[in-house]
């Protein structure tokens, strides 16, 4: 029998604990945090800070700042709009997967534990390496592709055919899904996921876009479209509350259409 052991230094050890200074205010959260350094080859730990809520904004997102400002600044995580609209804060936070600036403090019940996107390598504490991902979305060529010559002012769009990219275009690609999609996991090397998928699915649907059957062909592949299996995970993460299963089914469904 093969006996499976993870490395050494895949084990997540206690970290430090970072008490507030003084007496225990009444409104007091722990955050439970994942640190790793790849320049220190250590193991990853979970370190704890405390931290007063009195004193503190309303969002997960906010929590990390003030650590970072006023307790840790070697913590590492990122961030940009603070309203949920560029994906750069999505992490693992009590076991799913969201952004911490949209994640209300009230939502999470006792300690705070946060994670790194999952299955996703790790550049430094909170921040997960999208390079992989990023190609992926490169390799769909998302932006609007045309053969015919550009008309004097713009391409126009019915109402109609606009309202076929609802749900779509919302996407802010913090790859929430993806590191959700178990699927991903295992074959994410050439699996595409859902997040790619959404957005291939997002110029499929685009009735300017006159490469529609190239699309279909660059998907029409045993691992890049087909590795999902409808497990949901996906959908019933978004923090954007779009339904990327449910622009892979759309895809599925032109493969067969277009079969005849
Ligand atoms: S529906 Fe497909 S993409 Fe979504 S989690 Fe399941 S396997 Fe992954
Ligand atoms: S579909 Fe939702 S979870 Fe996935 S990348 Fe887009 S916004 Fe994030
Ligand atoms: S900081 Fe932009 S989505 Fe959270």
């Amino acid at each position: 029998m093969v006996a499976l052991t993870l490395p050494a230094n895949s084990r997540i050890k206690d970290g430090k604990t970072w008490p507030v200074s003084g007496e225990k205010p009444k409104n007091l959260k722990r955050f439970k945090v994942y640190r790793w350094n790849s320049d220190d080859g250590g193991n990853p730990q979970v370190d704890t800070y405390e931290v007063n809520l009195d004193e503190c904004g309303p969002m997960v997102l906010d929590a990390l700042i003030k650590i970072k400002n006023e307790i840790d600044p070697t913590l590492t995580f990122r961030r940009s709009c603070r309203e949920g609209v560029c994906g750069s804060c999505a992490m693992n936070i009590d076991g799913t997967n969201t952004l911490a600036c949209t994640l209300n403090l009230e939502e999470v019940e006792g300690d705070v534990k946060i994670y790194p996107l999952p299955h996703m390598p790790v550049v430094k504490d909170l921040v997960p390496d999208l390079t992989h991902a990023y190609a992926q979305l490169e390799s769909i060529e998302p932006w609007l592709k045309t053969s015919t010559p550009a008309p004097e002012r713009e391409r126009l769009q019915s109402p109609e055919d606009r309202e076929k990219l609802d749900g779509l275009w919302e996407c802010i690609l913090c790859f929430c899904c993806t590191t959700s999609c178990p699927s991903y996991w295992w074959n994410g090397e050439r699996y595409l996921g859902p997040a790619i998928l959404l957005q291939a699915y997002r110029w499929i649907a685009d009735t300017r876009d006159e490469f529609t059957g190239e699309r279909l062909d660059q998907l029409e592949d045993p691992f890049r479209l087909y590795r999902c299996h409808t497990i949901m995970n996906c959908t019933r993460t978004c923090p954007k509350h779009l339904n990327p299963a449910k622009a892979i089914a759309e895809i599925k469904k032109r493969m067969v259409e277009r079969k005849g």
